[in-house]
């Protein structure tokens, strides 16, 4: 089985930015950890900061068992990376680490949510691990 984990904007300083909210551990660490939770899994990773490049990951991935999307900011502005979510048939998840509902009503709405094939919010680093479990 093959999942890839694609990662959207300023997640890639996860472990130093707002650490009250996304926690102190960077995602490197906590990928590796996943990996060896799951051996018989392959674990892709991908994280850009634009837009485009995201794209391009999904369409990419179309032949792998499932996507992990934490489209970050993006989550709340992009058409562009719904409409790729449409485009490919794999099973891909929405996650946040943070509960989105409980913070600023912007974050309230999402592209994604209603495209993708399962939400899950708000368990932290974790959401990506309950994602790999719904997808198994
Ligand atoms: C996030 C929530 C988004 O609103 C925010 O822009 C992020 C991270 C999360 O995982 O909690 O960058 O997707």
């Amino acid at each position: 089985m093959k999942i890839t984990i694609i990662n959207g904007p300023n997640l890639n300083l996860l472990g130093s930015r707002e650490t009250d909210i996304y926690g102190s551990q960077n995602f490197d660490s906590y990928l590796e950890s996943l990996r060896a939770l799951y051996p018989k899994i392959e674990i892709e990773y991908f994280q850009s900061n634009i837009e485009g490049e995201i794209i391009n990951y999904i369409h990419e991935s179309k032949d792998c068992d499932g996507i992990i999307l934490n489209a970050a900011a993006y989550t709340h502005t992009s058409v562009g990376i719904a409409d790729a979510v449409k485009s490919i048939n794999c099973k891909i998840i929405e996650v946040h680490i943070s509960n989105t509902y409980s913070r600023e009503e912007f974050r309230h709405k999402s592209f994604l949510s209603p495209v993708v094939d399962g939400i899950i919010i708000g368990f932290g680093l974790d959401s990506y691990r309950l994602g790999v479990e719904s997808l198994i």
